[in-house]
């Protein structure tokens, strides 16, 4: 069976100044790593329609710079109402193009591609999407025959107190045979409360010309549309809730979806667990029987199978199978670690290749560098990789134990097995096997505080502890 042909309107050239945006136009806002106009186009793409055509206005330049190459802009330059936008988008459209338009408003982020599937799918000449709504203000209601057949849309500053109570709503969604809708668009008037073009007359029109149309109904958690702020937050949490049921029907753990946000895109194997107050973002993947969290943030990072993240921010980082990372450790671009690999607390990484077993416990920055396997870096040391003006690289073989309190500065290279002492400031290659010490040999003063610092508690303190003054004759060791 072939499908009727498929053209797809999105209507998004309104302001959205219920936004209250200074920055971007409203369907430009979003959540889970998409704009809204994103996820309306990602539910629209699986249907594989011939053209899918944006109408943009308000915002455009920004609106046309985020289109994907499946998705082509159509400017209306005024805004004269829906039923206009979609006049102006049909004339982009091959003069004879056939068969279906499905309509969407660009504000409608919930909306599902097997929703939208039912509805092109519906033989009849208009099908309309409807959801009931226990708060239906704003919304087009829908108006029926005692049969219960369709009669008509009425926009709300348009209805009658009786139609108010009505509380089954239009909600912008469509499926148009194209003829009729090219020929019905061209008969709406401005007759109404706002002046405007309103794409919902053609509902009517559509039923006094004796055509079949019918409604879909859908759940209002799927046809909600955003208009300001509080409803942007509204759909986040509905979206966020739909992805994470997806991900625990599939065997992922999430112990408090209240607080936990993944990106659409994210990717998480059965037997992960996401603790509570994480957020994973873009292109993130979780291997199997990962430990994620509590308050940890990935962003375009990939995490091996059986690894733990406590209270851990990584971007674009590659960690591999049976790391431990944190508690409060910083994993920036460029981050490579090997199979078991241990970072600890307070330890930034950027642009890092850590090899297998290789431990970097505490307070240190690790930036371009190169460690081998199994080695041990010393807590509180720094690669020294920026000289004011260039990044230099460090490079630190396998199974080497470098002292605490170490500095790095690069270009410098501490070979296999190699040792450093604590406090070494490292300037010059270590040989493979070699011991680097850099700082002074330690001095001691005796007496000097009761000398220097009479009467203060630590001079009472290393009295009583029997401490030698310095004038004192002292025997010598
Ligand atoms: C519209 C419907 C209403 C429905 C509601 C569902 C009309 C007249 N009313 O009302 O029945 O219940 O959506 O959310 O259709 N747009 C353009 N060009 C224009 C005007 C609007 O592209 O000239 C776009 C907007 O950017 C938006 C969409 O069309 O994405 C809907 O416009 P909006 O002003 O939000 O309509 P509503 O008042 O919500
Ligand atoms: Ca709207």
């Amino acid at each position: 069976m072939t499908r009727r042909s498929l053209a797809v309107v999105v209507l998004a050239a309104g302001e959205g100044t219920r936004m209250k945006s200074r920055i971007l136009p409203k369907v430009l806002h979003g959540f889970a790593g998409r704009s809204l106009l994103a996820h309306v186009l990602a539910a629209v793409e699986p249907l594989g329609a011939e053209h899918t055509l944006v109408v943009v206005g308000a915002g455009r330049d920004q609106v046309i710079a985020a289109l994907p190459a499946t998705a082509r802009a159509v400017v209306q330059d005024k805004q004269l109402g829906t039923g206009h936008a979609v006049a102006v988008a049909l004339d982009a459209l091959p003069s004879d193009a056939a068969g279906t338009v499905l309509v969407v408003p660009g504000d409608a982020p919930l909306l599902t591609t097997t929703t939208l599937r039912a509805l092109v799918a519906d033989a009849a000449d208009v099908t309309m999407l409807t959801s009931e709504l226990d708060d239906p203000t704003g919304y087009g209601r829908v108006l029926r025959h005692e049969d219960g057949s369709i009669r008509r849309i009425v926009e709300q500053k348009d209805a009658s107190e009786h139609e108010l109570r009505v509380r089954e709503v239009g909600t912008s969604v469509y499926a148009f045979d194209a003829t009729l809708l090219r020929e019905a668009v061209q008969r709406l008037s401005t007759d109404n409360a706002q002046g405007e073009q309103y794409l919902t007359d053609v509902v009517g029109l559509a039923v006094a010309d004796g055509r079949q149309v019918t409604a879909v109904r859908a759940p209002a958690a799927e046809t909600a549309g955003v208009n300001d702020r509080v409803q942007l937050a509204a759909a986040a949490r509905l979206y966020n809730d739909r992805l994470l049921h997806e991900h625990m029907r599939a065997g992922v753990t999430v112990l408090d979806p209240a607080s936990t946000w993944v990106d659409a895109g994210v990717r998480l194997e059965p037997d992960v667990v996401l603790l509570p107050g994480t957020d994973l973002h873009g292109d993130t993947t979780v291997a199997a029987g990962a430990v994620v969290g509590p308050h940890t943030s990935l962003t375009d990072t990939t995490v091996g199978a059986g690894s733990r993240l406590q209270r851990v921010v990584a971007v674009q980082a590659r960690i591999g199978a049976d790391v431990t990372i944190g508690p409060f450790a910083y994993l920036r671009a460029g981050t490579v670690l090997a199979d078991g690999v241990h970072v600890g607390t307070y330890v930034e990484l950027k642009n890092a290749d850590v090899g297998a077993a290789t431990k970097i416990p505490h307070l240190s920055y690790v930036g371009d560098a190169t460690i081998g396997e199994q080695t041990n870096i010393g807590a509180a040391t720094v690669f020294v990789n920026y000289d004011g003006v260039a990044k230099h690289h460090t490079t630190i073989g396998s199974h080497a134990r470098t002292g605490a309190d170490n500095m790095f500065v690069a270009p410098v290279t501490v070979g296999d097995g190699a040792y450093t002492a604590a406090g070494a400031v490292i300037t010059k290659d270590v040989p493979s096997g070699a011991l680097a010490r850099s700082s002074a040999r330690q001095q001691n003063v005796p007496g000097w505080v009761a000398e220097r610092r009479p009467g203060t508690a630590a001079a009472k303190a290393a009295e009583e502890a029997g401490a030698d003054r310095q004038d004192e004759e002292r025997p010598t060791p």
